[in-house]
């Protein structure tokens, strides 16, 4: 089955080709970070505009490269939320279009079951079941995974996401959007022990995370270091940048291995955005090698937003038999818990 995966639920046009025999054939990635950049994070109304613009021609891309014809491809898989309404809307209706034009069935894909699925594009998969850290743009979620669409919420954010949290401390350093690859590059350069940040939530019982008092912690310690133009000097900056991105990274590994403890699995995949961090997964791997549990990760690329994802997560709904119905659905928010299962044969 060779399944086409269009995402377009924020800033980025993601398109791919996923053979459930071959594999991964082919994707292309557009990102509207230029679009964005001068105000400083996403304007939905330009984003649902670039989508439009960019869509088709990136579909031909993908197929041309592929070399693949319309009467090669078996259904049609987009992103159908959470997301930017407009953002979703456009590909959602090109999706349900062309799989109506084409006589194929459509898929309407969760964005974060995409991202939970993305480690299983890699050479070594890791096998059901597992706990899955998902950390994007607009989730921080702890999941226990039994099987495609058996998803229980262990704990979550409060307040703030993990990635929205790095865009914002990136925002008050004067650093560009997006912020997490930013304060990550930053941070290589910051003295290690020179701030201690507070580590939110992690003497509490429980996997909820809240970043919002780190945010205020962080905001007051670049007033308190401030000069003339606002900022603090470029190697305080620096020292900022690395305590912000300790103390994230070290809460997340707490909570994660709290959570393996908690259920007694070996296996962590984590995945979104932020599970591209460097520091992120260094500090997994060592922090779970003490308990003998093993983490996952995607690609850098396919950590971030992405069609490949996509492709790949209605691939394996349209094996189970699934599809959409004709109207075009989508959804700003929506419960991954909601999802029905996937009982593969
Ligand atoms: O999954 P994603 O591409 O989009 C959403 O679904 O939200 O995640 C984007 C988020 C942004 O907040 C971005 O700053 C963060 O992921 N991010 C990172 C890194 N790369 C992207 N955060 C920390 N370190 C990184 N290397
Ligand atoms: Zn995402």
């Amino acid at each position: 089955m060779r399944v086409l995966g269009i995402e377009t639920s924020c800033d980025e046009t993601g398109i791919a080709l996923y053979d459930s025999e071959q594999g991964l054939l082919g994707h292309t990635l557009y990102s509207q970070v230029q679009v964005h950049a001068e105000y400083g994070g996403v304007v939905p109304e330009l984003a649902s505009r670039d989508h439009v613009r960019k869509l088709l021609p990136l579909v031909r891309q993908v197929m041309t490269e592929t070399g693949t014809s319309r009467e090669d491809i078996d259904a049609i898989a987009y992103t159908a939320g959470p997301g930017l309404i407009g953002a979703l809307i456009v590909g959602a209706s090109v999706g349900r279009a062309l799989a109506y034009g084409w006589g194929v069935p459509a898929l309407a894909v969760h964005h974060m079951e995409g991202h939970l699925l993305a480690p299983m594009l890699e050479a070594d998969p890791p096998g059901f079941p597992f706990v899955a850290l998902l950390v994007s743009g607009g989730h921080t979620q702890l999941v226990k995974v039994e099987g495609i669409g058996q998803y229980q919420m262990l704990g979550e954010s409060l307040d703030d996401a993990a990635g929205e949290a790095f865009d914002k401390a990136a925002k008050m350093l004067d650093l560009d959007y997006p912020g997490g690859p930013e304060i990550a590059r930053l941070a290589e350069k910051g003295e290690p022990g020179r701030f201690k940040f507070p580590r939110p939530m992690v003497d509490r019982p429980g996997l909820d995370f809240s970043f919002s008092g780190l945010k205020t912690y962080t905001l007051n310690t670049v007033a308190d270091h401030a000069q003339e133009d606002g900022l603090p000097g470029e190697q305080t900056c620096a020292d900022i940048a690395h305590a912000f991105q300790e103390a994230v990274v070290s809460t997340l590994a707490i909570k994660c291995r709290r959570a393996l403890e908690q259920t007694g699995q070996k296996t962590l995949i984590i995945a979104g955005g932020v599970s591209a961090n460097k520091r992120l997964r260094e500090e997994l791997e060592t922090s779970l090698a003490k308990i003998n549990a093993r983490v996952y990760y995607a690609r850098h690329e396919f950590c971030t937003d992405n069609g490949a994802m996509i492709a790949y997560a209605g691939c394996q709904r349209l094996l189970a038999g699934q599809s959409e119905p004709l109207a075009v659905t989508v959804r700003a928010r929506w419960d991954l818990e909601s999802l029905p299962a996937v009982n593969l044969p």
